[in-house]
């Protein structure tokens, strides 16, 4: 196959820069050349394509190369586009990705998968009207990634807290924002490659915070965590929790690819979602690396004895195998 790159520049670091003023090293170049290596040693041909603020230059660049597939699409705006170009792609679909964190969780409790009590609010004067789970609280942008906007204050014990936790959501990243229950218990995240019935899930693995963190901050995901793969917990747990993530995946119609994040209780053995993570990292360091961090699902691979070209075959196959069933139904559906 030909395949094309996607290389977004900033793409993990630019809400977390709107919420809090720094800038961050952008390690998107690193990336984008981990995943063409990774797909070049699985004997495609690749170009890796930067994303451009230009609209044209982005349909001219996608529509030249002729590409049988693109991968590394890691935003709304980016999967709009190629299907507005009907380019098949890597990963989920627009009906998915543009959706938010709150209408995903609507969809989890529609699908019995147990998901934090939420209120969700656009604007400060809704605090005093919207109907609230009990204190603790964890605040959070209701589209955030890569733990943009999330600090120890995200966890609130009162509505002096709450507010102030809103308030910077709100005036900073121009996002609403989701108020859930603060889940106490271990956090765990889980990746899962293919579609439908035949989608696999990795190894589960479990993220413990080191030093002041509470929650896994921005910071603190800037390699503070302490991995544990497979997590610390007994196998009825693991069992329970790549149950969970398999029905949240499906339920929402993820495809190819993505990351549940949980955090699990102990002492009830309930599983809570958090999030599906659809453009979840997928690189694995070889120790060259400059800003690049290690993914989770690299954590997972890892501990598989996977290789990036492995991650990649896998990868490539399950979309391929999904692209080619969508060939078929779309002949069927012409008859
Ligand atoms: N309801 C919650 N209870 C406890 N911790 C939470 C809750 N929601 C989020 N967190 C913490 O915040 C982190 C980021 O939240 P998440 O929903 O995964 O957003 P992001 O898309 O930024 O990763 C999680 O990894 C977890 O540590
Ligand atoms: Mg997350």
């Amino acid at each position: 196959m030909k395949i094309c790159v996607l290389h977004r520049p900033y793409r993990n670091t630019e809400w977390q820069t709107k919420f809090s003023g720094e800038k961050f090293p952008d390690d998107a170049i690193e990336e984008a050349r981990h995943h063409a290596e990774a797909i070049r040693a699985n004997g495609h041909s690749v170009e890796i394509v930067t994303w451009s603020n230009d609209m044209v230059k982005n349909i001219r660049a996608l529509q030249s190369g002729n590409y049988d597939l693109v991968v590394n699409a890691s935003s709304l705006e980016e999967v709009a586009l190629l299907e507005i170009l009907h380019i098949p792609f890597m990963g989920s679909g627009i009906d998915l990705v543009a959706t938010d964190k709150a209408t995903r969780k609507r969809l989890w409790r529609e699908a019995q998968v147990l998901t934090p009590a939420f209120a969700l609010i656009s604007n400060l004067e809704q605090l005093s009207s919207v109907e609230l789970p009990p204190f603790p609280l964890f605040v959070k942008p209701v589209r955030g990634r890569g733990s943009a906007g999330i600090t120890n204050e995200s966890i609130v014990h009162n509505h002096k807290e709450l507010r102030r936790a809103c308030q910077r959501i709100l005036y900073n990243m121009q996002q609403g924002v989701l108020i859930e229950e603060h889940i106490h218990g271990v956090e765990v995240t889980v990746g899962l490659i293919g579609n439908g019935a035949d989608v696999m899930v990795l190894p589960p693995l479990e993220i413990e915070y080191s030093g002041q963190a509470r929650t896994n901050t921005f910071m603190h995901k800037q390699d503070n965590e302490i991995f544990h793969c497979p997590a610390r917990l007994p196998e009825e747990a693991i069992n329970l929790l790549c149950e969970a993530a398999k029905r949240a995946y499906n339920s929402l119609g993820a495809r190819d690819f993505g990351r549940i994040d949980f955090i699990y209780v102990p002492k009830t053995k309930q599983p809570y979602a958090l999030e599906l993570n659809t453009f979840a990292g997928l690189q694995i360091l070889t120790g060259d690396e400059q800003h690049l961090h290690q993914s989770y699902i690299g954590k997972m691979c890892e501990q598989l004895g996977w290789t990036s070209r492995d991650l990649f075959q896998r990868l490539l196959a399950a979309c391929q195998r999904r692209l080619s069933e969508a060939m078929v139904d779309d002949d069927t559906a012409n008859d």
